[in-house]
């Protein structure tokens, strides 16, 4: 499979899975993005793809199944983001096939899982995978990440992390928290230190009355890192008031806050007031669209330098270890291996 050069056509992808947020990334790439097209689709329930792309007007072939769509002739590039569980499978069959591919998160749904893709791409010998991490993307994270960087705080020493979402539906359990929710903050928060997990601890205050009786929420995830910084995050699946993000670094000589995201601000009625967003998709847009711009860019170039099959792995084990704290209570260590040379920071 040759990839073009960036002066050359739009690279030619193919979507595995158009749910919520495989039709969001089908909307960006075909109206925000550049030097791509969408021109292979395929769901598991095929009246789904076919409302795709009816509904956005896609010149795309609709594929009886997403091995069909990697091995399609016309498809340079797949994104998968069908649901977890079948991530694995495609993400090796488009490496087997030497195509890019673009993966939602999970990278696969158990560390072992990902470790059978970072084998197969270093067996490959060129990167081919990137995660669909986007944290890393969002402007306040990489402004928070320039101060960490900086020295301005000196070192990291603790850091006091949220993650708050109005509600969850009625399938959410109790370890989705670890592995759909608290995900997201295994992979920004290595980035942000450029460090990894040395144990985990997950602890349960007094349970929410909003919160389904079978679910433990919140939860507050205890981490200590290889450098010793300690943190701690708040996973909060029920606060009712917003989809709220918090991190706050605090350094040897000062601290740093994540920004909120721009709002204005409003004076009125004797009050000063901004709108909390509700949404995770208004929270991270942008960072979306940089993220596949990104991966698109990268293939067009030869270089993927996007988050990696290494740092799906590595959320992976440290979202395993969190499992076994949340059923143990006890302290768990996080047994990441040394990171191959392959995917060198
Ligand atoms: N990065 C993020 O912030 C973020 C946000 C939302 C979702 N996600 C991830 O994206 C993935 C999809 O989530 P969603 O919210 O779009 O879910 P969804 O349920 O809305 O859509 C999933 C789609 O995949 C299809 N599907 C299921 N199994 C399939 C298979 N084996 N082959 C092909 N298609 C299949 C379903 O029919 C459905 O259309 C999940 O892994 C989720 O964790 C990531």
């Amino acid at each position: 499979m040759s990839i073009p050069s960036p002066s050359a056509a739009p690279l030619r992808l193919g979507v595995i899975g158009t749910g919520a947020i495989g039709r969001d990334h089908i909307r960006r790439c075909t109206h925000a993005l550049l030097g791509c097209t969408v021109v292979a689709v395929s769901d598991i329930n095929p009246e789904q793809a076919a409302d795709v792309v009816a509904t956005q007007g896609l010149d795309a072939q609709i594929h009886s199944d997403g091995w069909a769509l990697i091995e399609a002739a016309d498809v340079q590039a797949v994104l998968v983001t069908s649901l977890g569980p079948s991530h694995e499978d495609y993400v090796l069959a488009a490496i087997a096939s030497g195509k890019p591919v673009f993966c939602e998160k999970p990278l696969a749904v158990s560390a072992d899982g990902c470790r059978r893709i970072v084998e197969a791409e270093i067996a490959h010998g060129k990167r081919l995978v990137q995660v669909g991490f986007m944290r890393p993307y969002d402007p306040g994270y990489q402004a928070l990440k320039a101060v960490i960087d900086s020295g301005r705080i000196g070192a990291p020493l603790m850091l006091h992390c949220a993650h708050r979402n109005p509600s969850v539906p009625a399938h959410y359990t109790t370890d989705m928290a670890i592995t759909d929710t608290l995900i997201h903050e295994l992979d920004v928060l290595r980035w942000l230190l450029a460090d990894d997990y040395k144990s985990v601890q997950v602890v349960f205050p007094r349970q929410s009355s909003n919160a389904q009786p079978y679910l433990r929420d919140p939860q507050v995830v205890l981490i200590e890192t290889l450098n010793g910084t300690r943190i701690d995050v708040e996973v909060f699946v029920n606060c009712q008031y917003g989809y709220d993000i918090q991190c706050e670094v605090v350094g040897e000589s000062g601290t740093a806050r994540l920004p909120e995201p721009p709002q204005v601000q409003l004076r009125s009625t004797a009050q000063v007031s901004s709108v909390i967003l509700t949404d995770w998709k208004e929270r991270f847009m942008a960072a979306y669209d940089v993220e596949l711009q990104a991966f698109i860019d990268g293939v067009r170039a030869g270089t993927l330098t996007g988050p990696s099959a290494w740092d799906g792995y590595a959320a992976a084990v440290a979202a395993d270890a969190c499992i076994v704290a949340q059923r143990s209570g006890g302290v768990v260590p996080v047994g990441l291996p040394e990171r191959p040379c392959f995917y060198s920071r």
